[in-house]
Order: structure tokens, then C-alpha cells, then sequence
């Protein structure tokens, strides 16, 4: 078996320990004689899995009461219909817009409701985050967006808005229990898992429970409904019952490691090797205002095409691979993640030095 360093935005690596426990228990899951993959998700034993998931996540983001967990489907992007549908009281709500995620969400609200942009960092093709300290946001909306880790662009908003009191949703997705957050700064914080956390195609939502209602206008279809959600522990239909498993196991994982704060270390550390090494070389640039740099995601440029075009093929020859920039940008793109080891990213940065002193 070889195992690459894999740098993809999402779907992501996972930690090893998680997937060997998969992959033993893809038969028998602890002595059932069958798969998570074959039982209903009415059992008692999926019962415990998706309970103590949740559980789990609780822990780890310290999550409080008055906030339900929701395991739901559809990924980060049919959130960014349900937000809107279950929020939009005023029919109004504002969003800041720092990359095509943020955007997409914004065009997907325009469809119910009167939703404004109040920021943008466009101008500068998203390479930083605006000053989001004295918006202009309406009096009556609903709610201020944003999508807190912009993983094509890599910024990351190291500060929230001042929401001037409306609630904050935040799609967290390509940053996700990457450190600890304040839950209680959220109305609603969202992500699709695929990045950090587990398999494509499951979102969790955590949505403070008043915002949960039940007079959401008629057309909102039952599925998206939160309270539908809520009301059914997430097993309204037949979940994603595989992800959720998964997601169970990386929260376990991330228990064993130390938690969130400990994940945050880690990162810090990651991305300071790559960042320090993009800071020092004459070749290879970092695209993002210094003080918005992500954690997560690190776009970086040479200033040649073919250049990019030589490192990614020559990298991805070394096993170091998935590097390609999103289409959206061009260039090559780091996502180092979680479950990204400290040695994936040194070999990254001893391979990028090596190609420096070989092309210069
Ligand atoms: C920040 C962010 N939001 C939303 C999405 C869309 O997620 P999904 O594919 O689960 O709909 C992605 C990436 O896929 C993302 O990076």
C-alpha cells in the first residue's frame, strides 16, 4: 500500500487511524454481521452511532443546549437555499461576499427574498477580507452571511462582522473544527463535511433553537424545512448513514488528539512552514493579504503558467498531489487540513525548494 500526501480541497484526506477503522469494521460492525452500510437507520445500533456523533460534536465545539445538531443532506449548497427559506421573516438579509461560495449563496437567497450585498472583496479577486466593522446592514434583515473560509481564494475571516445585533450565519465548511470556536457568537454555522471532517454529501447544521420555526412560508419543501429536521433527529428520511458513521469516527479521532484547541496548534504550526517558506522564495508567491491567510487553504503562484504547470506535474510524480489551483484561479492550492500530517507539509515545502534551486 502506498499512501499519497494528498493537498485536495474536498473531497480531503482523512485521518489514517479512521479510515483502518472503517475499512475493519466494513463487515461487521461491532458484531452486528453486517455494514453500517446495510441497516436500517431505525435501528437501535445506527441509533447509538448518529446519538453518540452528536454527542461527540457537542464536546468538541462545545456546543450549548439551546442549539440543536442536524445531520442533513444535500451538502453545504442546499443550505444555501434552506438558510433563506427558514430565516427570511423581513424577506430581507445581508451577506458579505468574499468568494464564489458567498456568492453563489447570495444569488440562491435573491431567489426568496430581498438579500443584499454589504461587502465584497471582488476588486481584488477575493485575496482578503474587507473591513466589516461598520456595515451597512438594513435594519430589518434577518440575517448577516458569510462564509467564514473561503477555500478557493484561501482568506479566512480571523474576525466576525459586527452584525449591529442581526444574527450571524457562517458556512463554515472548509473550516470546520479546525479550531475552537464560540457557538454562541452563531445563529446558524454550517458546513458540508467533505473537507474536514468526513464524506462528501452530508452538512451539519447547528442552529440556534428559536431560529427553528414552523411558520416558514408553505413553499418550502418539507426536506428543508429545519423543524421537519429538528423535530426528527435528522432521521425524518434515510439519512446519509455512512457519513454520519464516518463523521462519528474523525470526532472520536479528534477527541484522542486533544480536541480543537489542539487542532488549532497543529495548524498554526502547518501552515506557518508553508507560509514562511512562500514569504522567502523568489519563485513561488502566496496570493492573500498576509492577515487574512487561512489555515486551511493556501493558494500560491509562480509567475509563469508552464511553470505551475511543471511544479504540479512534478509534485504530483513525488506523491505530492491534488495541488492544481481551483479552475476559478489557476495557479496551485495547499489544502492542508486536519488529518494533513506536519511531514505531508514539510515534504511539500522540501519538494518546492528543491524545484526552486532546479527551475531559477
Ligand atoms: C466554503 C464552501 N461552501 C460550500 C461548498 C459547497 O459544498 P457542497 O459541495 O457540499 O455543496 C464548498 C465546497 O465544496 C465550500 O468550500
Amino acid at each position: 500500500m502506498s499512501r499519497v500526501y494528498n493537498f485536495s480541497a474536498g473531497p480531503a484526506v482523512l485521518p489514517e487511524e479512521v479510515l483502518k477503522q472503517a475499512a475493519a469494521e466494513m463487515l461487521d460492525y461491532n458484531g452486528c454481521g453486517m455494514s453500517i452500510n446495510e441497516m436500517s437507520h431505525r435501528s437501535k445500533t445506527f441509533d447509538q452511532v448518529i446519538q453518540t456523533a452528536e454527542q461527540d460534536i457537542r464536546d468538541l465545539m462545545n456546543i450549548p443546549d439551546n442549539y440543536k445538531v442536524l445531520f442533513l443532506q444535500g451538502g453545504a449548497s442546499q443550505q444555501f437555499a434552506a438558510v433563506p427559506m427558514n430565516l427570511m421573516q423581513n424577506k430581507k438579509a445581508a451577506y458579505i461576499v468574499t468568494g464564489q461560495w458567498a456568492k453563489k449563496a447570495l444569488a440562491e437567497a435573491k431567489k426568496y427574498g430581498d438579500a443584499v450585498e454589504v461587502a465584497s472583496s471582488a476588486d481584488k479577486t477575493f485575496s482578503y477580507i474587507p473591513d466589516c466593522s461598520d456595515l451597512d446592514i438594513p435594519e430589518d434583515a434577518d440575517y448577516v452571511y458569510i462564509c467564514e473560509n473561503n477555500t478557493i481564494y484561501g482568506t479566512k475571516f480571523k474576525k466576525l462582522p459586527n452584525t449591529k445585533g442581526h444574527i450571524l450565519v457562517s458556512d463554515v465548511s472548509s473550516c470546520f473544527l479546525s479550531e475552537p470556536v464560540n457557538v454562541n457568537d452563531y445563529g446558524v454555522i454550517y458546513g458540508g463535511v467533505q473537507k474536514n471532517v468526513g464524506p462528501a454529501g452530508l452538512v451539519i447544521s447547528i442552529i440556534r433553537e428559536d431560529l427553528i420555526r414552523d411558520d416558514v412560508p408553505d413553499f418550502v419543501p418539507t426536506m428543508l424545512k429545519w423543524k421537519t429536521q429538528a423535530d426528527n433527529g435528522s432521521l425524518y428520511n434515510t439519512p446519509n448513514c455512512w457519513a454520519i458513521y464516518m463523521c462519528g469516527l474523525v470526532f472520536k479521532w479528534l477527541k484522542s488528539q486533544g480536541g480543537l484547541v489542539e487542532m488549532k496548534k497543529r495548524n498554526e504550526e502547518k501552515a506557518a512552514i508553508l507560509y514562511d517558506f512562500l514569504d522567502n522564495s523568489k519563485m513561488f508567491k502566496g496570493t492573500v493579504r498576509p492577515e487574512d491567510r487561512s489555515l486551511m487553504n493556501v493558494p500560491f503562484v509562480t509567475d509563469s503558467d508552464d511553470l505551475n504547470a511543471k511544479f504540479i506535474a512534478e509534485a504530483t510524480a513525488n506523491g505530492l498531489v491534488s495541488l492544481k489551483g481551483h479552475r476559478s484561479v489557476g495557479g496551485m492550492r495547499a489544502s492542508i487540513y486536519n488529518a494533513m500530517p506536519k511531514e505531508g507539509v514539510q515534504k511539500l515545502v522540501d519538494f518546492m525548494e528543491a524545484f526552486e534551486k532546479n527551475n531559477g
